[in-house]
């Protein structure tokens, strides 16, 4: 019955007769000429009902209102010169309604209005609310919409020219090695034993690869119980591949294009290829973060050589105890930040103070390389060691240079937020680029020091740098992530395929024999009976694309996502259930409610 969709009416139609479905978008009355946008998933296109071009449907036409539901049948006719909408694809044209079907009413006032035609802003809390809603608009249409075509275009490359094909792994599992809190499920049949969500289909995907699959991927969901960002949920999904006998060259060289298909498909972007690369210890050293936007510079600069015997006590100390002092120099940035923003009490100190930084030590440099600084910095600096300092940090007059100095992993993460808060700040970030950078040779472990001990810092199949063998505690993984414009977009690694490999890395985290018996006694089996070297790689599709839609929050690249605090305003859920499900469960809760105020 449907000709076309809404959005999709064009010139070429016009003197043709077509039905379309849709929702009243909004409806103008102009003097006994009614309009009607009509909407529907691909956009909108203008109704005209009048009593002398289309009597028949005028009568219905009056008594339209936003979001009923209508089915309209009109002849395509060419849009007078003065009401063209160059804005709308389907602006050159409207449609005389010779019928229009009531198909259904809205019965309810609307907790917000659905056409974005006049701007409104609608709280997000409302939007979760009512979904569905949310989801008639062009926002939301479009976001779901470019979803579909990125996976669909996964697809195609990896099943067409890839040799991939897709196996389903199992929800209700054992816990994997994400590092993660797990989502438990209790069993009735098996009371007392619990069933994890998947963090992510990591010992599957490796299983099959034993079982000569060869190539895999899914469109994973994963579940983890970590503190929510607005690049993170609860429960998400991955692209998720692994691949037999290949290489990090060939993995990585078969997701560059990967990534240039999607690209070009979805976004009509080439990217240029390879990707460039930064091994950790580059990113960290440069930008002081694993994942940088290198979009824009405002690099990082080592001076801790230089500060180890200033006389500037705050300095040379952080170096003798064994921590950096490095400069994120600002070009121009005298002017453009005042010395109360840097000052405790200001937004940038509070910047800092968050990411762990016990002040913000500063300089600024004035005409003739002479310098300024608040407090003892520049008393104590030599004319060598300022001249030093100017020379490395490539800093002209009018310049402020920022400090972090302490422990290495706190200055890092206190230039990282300072960089890139200031490039936002200062406009330094080209909107339209896209930067995909591959981030390579992670150290194996980082030291939990809760629990004084290594831990994987990927998870413990990864493998070991083959140069780095003889002393695994500080050696490097065969492992890489994947960096579009300071987001970690994926990341995978080549897996330990044989046993005595994986038995020294079990030893440099401390996990017995036992231990890892209990926990993945099932994949060492497994590995004992003709492991092909593999490696792989998971994508966090939600985030890819809330990157390419331009949106900033994961949400509005998920149909029907949790809240901050983990939360579907929706369907209510989490939400209690019956003492009787408990019961047959087996499980009780010990949950004691704090007392409200005043009790
Ligand atoms: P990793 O834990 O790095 O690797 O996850 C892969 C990618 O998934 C995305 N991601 C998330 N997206 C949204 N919400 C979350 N809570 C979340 N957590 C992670 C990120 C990340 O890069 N099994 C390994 C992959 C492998 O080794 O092959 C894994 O899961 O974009």
């Amino acid at each position: 019955m449907r000709t076309h969709y809404c959005g999709q009416v064009r010139a070429d139609s016009i003197g043709n007769t077509v039905t379309l479905f849709g929702w009243v978008d909004r409806r103008r009355d102009h003097g006994g000429v009614i309009f009607v946008d009509l909407r529907d998933r691909t956009g909108i296109v203008q109704i005209v009902s009048d009593p002398e071009r289309t009597p028949d449907s005028y009568g219905l036409a009056e008594q339209l209102r936003n979001e009923y539901v209508v089915k309209i049948t009109g002849r395509v006719t060419q849009r007078p010169p003065e009401s063209l909408n160059p804005k709308l694809p389907t602006g050159e044209v409207e449609i005389y309604a010779d019928q229009i079907e009531l198909l259904n009413a809205v019965r309810k006032q609307l907790p917000f209005q659905v056409s974005t035609a006049e701007p409104e802003s609608v709280k997000e809390e409302l939007r979760l609310r009512y979904r569905y809603l949310d989801l008639r608009r062009e926002r939301m249409a479009r976001n779901l919409t470019l979803r579909h075509d990125v996976i669909k275009s996964i697809r195609r490359f990896l099943e067409d020219d890839g040799g991939f094909i897709e196996v389903e792994t199992p929800i209700l599992t054992r816990s994997t090695p994400e590092g993660a809190r797990d989502y438990l499920v209790p069993s009735r049949v098996n009371p007392s034993d619990w069933y994890a969500l998947p963090q992510s289909p990591q010992l599957f995907k490796q299983l099959l690869m034993v079982s000569g699959c060869d190539r895999y991927y899914q469109i994973a969901r994963c579940f983890r119980d970590e503190d929510l960002r607005a690049d993170r949920q609860p429960e998400f999904t991955q692209l998720d591949m692994e691949m037999s006998f290949m290489d990090q060259e060939e993995i990585l060289a078969l997701n560059e294009a990967l990534m240039a298909h999607v690209f070009k498909t979805v976004k009509g972007i080439d990217l240029p290829l390879p990707f460039p690369r930064l091994t950790y210890a580059e990113a960290m050293d440069r930008y002081g973060s694993d994942k940088p936007d290198t979009r824009y510079g405002l690099e990082l600069v080592d001076v801790s050589d230089l500060m180890a015997d200033s006389g500037f006590k705050v300095f040379s100390g952080a170096v003798k105890a064994g921590g950096l002092v490095k400069v994120l120099p600002i070009p121009g940035g005298n002017e453009a930040v005042s010395n109360v923003r840097i000052k405790p009490g200001g937004d940038l100190f509070k910047v800092a103070a968050d990411a762990g930084a016990k002040g913000l030590a500063f300089i600024r440099v004035r005409d003739n390389g002479t310098i300024d600084s608040i407090g003892a910095i520049k008393d104590n600096l030599s004319d060598d060691q300022r001249q030093t300092l100017l020379e490395r940090t490539g800093a002209n007059p009018g310049d402020l240079l920022l400090f972090g100095a302490g422990p290495t992993a706190t200055v890092n993460a206190t230039l990282d937020r300072l960089r890139q808060s200031l490039a936002k700040e200062l406009n330094l970030i080209p909107a339209d680029q896209v930067n995909l950078l591959w981030v390579t040779d992670f150290p194996m472990f980082e030291w939990n020091a809760d629990e004084k001990r290594l831990e994987a810092l990927h998870h413990p199949f990864t493998a070991p740098h083959p140069e780095d063998r003889d002393d695994l505690k500080t050696a490097r993984a065969v492992a890489y992530d994947l960096v579009l414009n300071g987001y970690e977009i994926g990341g995978g690694s080549l897996r330990i395929y044989q046993p005595e490999v994986q038995q020294q890395v079990f030893d440099t985290i401390g996990l017995s024999t036992e231990e890892a018996q209990e926990k993945f006694g099932f994949l060492l089996e497994a590995f004992e009976y003709g492991t092909p070297p593999h490696g792989g790689i998971a994508y966090g599709l939600d985030r890819l694309v809330m990157l390419l839609a331009g949106e900033e929050s994961i949400r509005d690249a998920i149909a029907f996502p949790k809240t901050q605090q983990a939360r579907c305003l929706l369907t209510q859920a989490p939400a209690g259930v019956d003492t009787k499900q408990l019961k047959e469960l087996q499980v009780a809760s010990t949950y004691k409610p704090k007392p409200s105020a005043g009790e």
